[in-house]
């Protein structure tokens, strides 16, 4: 197949190109670079010895993407592209709304116009809010408390809506729970610009030296240890979670579909602290602050849906994210 991967030569995007390639399809990605670095493509094409297109452009851009599609006779779109700080949500509500919603929608009429009618959408476990039963099923109610998760629910609406006005979609949500790991090779990986406000990031830069301690927010959680419990998912497990997704909508008949992707297990900070340590070999100083505004106790998958209708499920162990992360952290380092 030829696929679009909007935000491609991001943190998910990359990894899902490289699986994706790896099988042979023919990759374009599409990227505005404002969050991550051109030389992400030289590492997936050197990782896959494909030849991989990019385009640098904004998703935005509805005659751009609509000349991608026809140019590339492209058949299926992967729509990473996105921002995704829940506290930068709060103070440029209209960012999100504008790069998360109006991205979408200009991408959706882009497609129409070229006749290309299959989607997979990043969507995020935040949309289930606090949950009111656990493991979280994907019929779980959806309520949001910041505008990033509300962004992605307005997308989900949208794409609910156009499904079922229009039986040429087929679309797939895919809800992620909580992505970390890097890929194997530690080429490719996650490195936010600024100091990361994801647990997995920081402990890295921590056990890298670059910053000085963790703090674990909140050890007073009903919890087993007091502290928060989600569910890790190895990024490449979510990338060939895309490919099963894929594989999924071309040989379906129903427009719309939604599936978690998690591995149904939560691990909690202070798990996650130690399996980091035994990765790395390395100490990570912590200390126990305040809780952080917004969050929840504990947020795990029901992952049945995805391993019955996608025959996917999440493979990798929590030591193998750590040491996945690890790799490409020390890579850093070197560089
Ligand atoms: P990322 O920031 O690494 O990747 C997003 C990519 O989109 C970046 O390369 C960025 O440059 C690009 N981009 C942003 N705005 C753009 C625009 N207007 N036009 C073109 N490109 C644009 O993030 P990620 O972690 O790879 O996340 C990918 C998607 O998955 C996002 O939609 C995010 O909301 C969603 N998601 C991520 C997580 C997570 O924990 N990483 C969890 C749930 C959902
Ligand atoms: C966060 C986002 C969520 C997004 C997800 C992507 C918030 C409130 N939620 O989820 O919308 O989809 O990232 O992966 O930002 N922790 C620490 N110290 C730290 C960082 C985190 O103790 O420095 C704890 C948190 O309190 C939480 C756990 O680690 O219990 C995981 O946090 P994080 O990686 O930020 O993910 P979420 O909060 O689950």
């Amino acid at each position: 197949m030829n696929i679009l991967l909007t935000g491609g030569t991001g943190y998910i995007g990359s990894h899902t190109a490289v699986v994706l390639a790896q099988a042979g399809h023919q990759i374009v990605l599409l990227d505005n670079l404002s969050n991550s670095d051109i030389s992400v493509l030289a590492r997936v094409k050197a990782l896959t010895r494909s030849h991989i297109a990019f385009v640098h452009g904004d998703v935005r851009n509805q005659e751009l993407v609509h000349k991608v599609l026809m140019d590339h006779h492209i058949d299926a779109v992967i729509h990473f592209a996105g921002v995704k700080a829940v506290g930068e949500s709060v103070e440029q509500p209209l960012r999100y709304y504008d790069i998360n919603v109006g991205g979408t929608l200009s991408l959706l009429k882009a497609m129409r116009h070229a006749r290309v009618f299959t989607l997979v959408f990043s969507s995020s476990s935040t949309v289930y809010g606090n949950p009111q039963y656990l493991p979280i099923d994907e019929d779980h109610p959806t309520r949001c408390t910041n505008p990033y998760g509300r962004s992605k629910l307005h997308v989900e609406e949208m794409l609910a809506d156009l499904a079922a006005a229009d039986p040429h979609w087929r679309i797939a949500l895919l809800r992620y729970f909580n992505p970390i790991g890097a890929h194997d090779s530690g080429l490719i990986g996650e490195d936010p610009n600024d100091i990361p406000n994801n647990l997995v990031p920081y402990i890295a830069r921590v056990a890298a030296g670059k910053l000085e301690c963790l703090r674990v927010f909140g050890n007073d959680y009903p919890t087993p240890d007091g502290t928060g419990v989600r569910d890790y998912i190895h990024v490449v497990d979510l990338a060939e979670g895309h490919m099963a997704a894929l594989q999924a909508l071309a040989r379906t008949n129903q427009s719309l579909h939604v599936y978690n992707l998690g591995t149904g297990q939560g691990y909690s900070v202070l798990e996650v602290v130690r399996a980091f340590e035994q990765a790395s070999g390395k100490t990570i100083p912590y200390h126990i602050a305040p809780r952080r505004a917004g969050d929840i106790a504990t947020c795990y998958a029901q992952a049945a849906r995805a391993e019955a209708a996608l025959g996917w499920k999440a493979q990798r162990t929590l030591q193998d994210m750590c040491a996945s992360a690890w790799k490409f952290q020390a890579s850093l380092v070197l560089e």
